[in-house]
């Protein structure tokens, strides 16, 4: 055995390897030139019966050769794996809905969106839209908010020409749910709403909410606090802690505020949640009686709770995004960062 028989031995593999149509093919070749009654194995085996001077210098040359065709085998399969993965990619099934879109980027809210929205259909919950533009009666009336309540002072509102609402709030569709539901009743309402805002870095006048609702008979604030840290602890990946603190809206009796632990510096204190440990996060609270009897819901059977919070800050918390003029200012190099 020599030096020159080891080569031919590599090439022949090498060859052998490059022919080679598909996993079967391979798993032949490397049973043929690495597999244990190979003609490799067997050099390596003799090697012991050489002449004393001959052994380390044949037995490394057959040591480097066996290692060669290794990396040719690994090399082929690897090469193997990928042309199947293109071939199956061409087969073209039209009838599969698109998995990336061809152009454009999608913007960080509406990922952002799609997430909390599966969180919440994970947990239960139906999807509602809102209408962009609404009535009064939708807007403030249905949530117990008469004409002339000075509540109405909590929203800055746009009105069109005839009298109707850009929403102000996504509670207006609080009403029609109720009215086209049985409880339990279990939905969501993610939407644009619009207010009449001087903008600044945590201002804007348009702002996207997801509001909640949820009936049922003996439903408490404690599953209200229960299902909106399970939210939390999804959405944001980690333990948060969350806070319920007194607050006023119209439609929710007891009203309240729900703080969450600040998920920047996990409440060790920042500038975003002011030292505090502690984030204003949401409005909320147990359905007021009058709203569910306008939804057509007997108050004294059920009980429900609700909330309703601005993505565009949990989206700004959980990216640490300082000015919320940025969402929607069109500028393309911000977007493309998500
Ligand atoms: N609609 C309130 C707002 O926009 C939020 C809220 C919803 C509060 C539901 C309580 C219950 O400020």
């Amino acid at each position: 055995m020599t030096i020159k028989q080891l080569e031919k031995i590599t090439k022949k593999a090498s060859d052998e390897l490059l022919q080679a149509k598909d996993q079967r093919d391979l798993e032949k070749l490397r049973i043929k030139y690495l597999g244990r009654k190979s003609e490799l194995t067997r050099i390596l085996r003799s090697i012991k019966n050489l002449p004393q001077k001959k052994r380390p210098i044949m037995g490394a040359k057959a040591n480097e050769i066996r290692k060669r065709i290794e990396d040719l085998y690994n090399d082929a399969t690897e090469k193997m794996k990928i042309s199947k993965a293109l071939d199956k990619d061409e087969e073209i099934d039209v009838t599969i809905p698109v998995k990336a879109q061809a152009i454009g980027h999608i913007h960080p809210i509406t990922q952002m969106l799609w997430r909390a929205e599966e969180i919440f259909q994970k947990m239960g919950f139906e999807i509602f839209e809102p209408f962009e533009i609404d009535d009064d009666y939708h807007n403030f009336e249905s949530v117990n908010i008469p004409p002339g309540h000075p509540a109405r002072d909590l929203w800055d509102t746009f009105w069109t020409e005839d009298g109707f609402i850009p929403i102000t709030h996504t509670s207006s569709m609080q009403v029609r749910i109720l009215k086209s539901r049985k409880p339990p009743i279990r939905a969501v309402v993610p939407g644009k709403v619009f207010r009449n805002e001087r903008t600044d870095p945590r201002h804007e006048h348009t702002l996207s909410q997801i509001e909640g609702i949820y009936v049922d008979k003996g439903i408490s604030l404690s599953d209200m606090i229960g299902t909106l840290k399970t939210f939390f602890d999804a959405f944001y990946g980690k333990d948060v802690q969350v806070k319920v603190v007194p607050d006023y809206f119209p439609f929710v009796e007891p009203g309240n505020g729900m703080n969450l632990s600040c998920v920047i510096c996990d409440m060790k204190g920042c500038r975003v949640c002011k030292h505090t440990g502690w984030l204003e996060i949401l409005g909320c609270g147990m359905i007021h009686p009058n709203v569910l009897r306008e939804g057509g819901i007997d108050p004294d059977v059920y009980s429900g709770f609700a909330w309703g919070f601005g993505l565009d800050r949990l989206v700004m918390l959980k990216y640490g995004i300082e000015d919320i003029r940025h969402f929607r200012n069109g500028d393309l190099r911000f977007i493309r960062q998500f």
